[in-house]
């Protein structure tokens, strides 16, 4: 293919599967963290916790499922995302039971955003996929109000770290597409 020609709708979707699955890992280590100290020293949000931490679980091995049939494969900097994640989440965890839903929040919303594009991208072009996102997004969502609902204090502390943890999920998102995140985007657009 020429560099100057259009993507193909079929690398779009490989590379939204890549990156979901990528996201859905670093989710994971993300709750696998906060769940480490939680059961010392939060051990009330451990239930919801798990329970999150099992939805991604069943997202992950879902995009997997819908891989081969697509001839997608796994992100090569799957490390970035297990390390990426772990440290978010045992930060966050670290700095109070308020920060684990801010981080929740923030991570949710930015996946929101993706997920939405790649909806609209999806409805004519690849019809299972499409329905398996939405279904998979009406978790996310309900993981997002769950954050929302159990923040007390919304204080300066959510304020700057907010935007900092989606500024985070942003960049791991972009360098598991390899900075593709951009011409995805216009692609998913057109
Ligand atoms: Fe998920
Ligand atoms: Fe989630």
């Amino acid at each position: 293919m020429a560099f100057w020609e259009p993507r193909s709708a079929a690398l779009t979707i490989r590379r939204i599967l890549k990156v979901n699955h990528a996201g859905e890992f670093g989710a994971i280590r993300i709750y696998n963290a906060q769940l480490a100290l939680a059961r010392h020293l939060y051990p009330d949000i451990v239930p919801a916790l798990t329970e999150m931490r099992d939805d991604e679980i069943e997202h992950c091995r879902l995009f997997v499922e819908a891989m081969p049939a697509r001839g997608a494969r796994p992100c090569r900097v799957m490390a970035f995302w297990s390390l990426g994640g772990y440290v978010l989440g045992f930060v966050t965890a670290l700095l109070g039971r308020n920060m684990i839903w801010v981080c929740t929040e923030a991570v949710e919303a930015t996946v929101h955003r993706h997920l939405e594009d790649q909806i609209a991208f999806l409805r004519d072009r690849d019809r299972p996929l499409h329905d398996l996102i939405g279904s998979i997004q009406a978790q996310e969502l309900a993981h997002l109000q769950h954050a929302v609902d159990h923040q007390p204090r919304q204080g300066l502390l959510r304020a700057a770290t907010l935007p900092l943890i989606g500024l985070v999920t942003e960049s791991l998102i972009w360098l598991s597409t390899w900075g593709d995140t951009g011409s995805m985007r216009r692609e998913i657009a057109r």
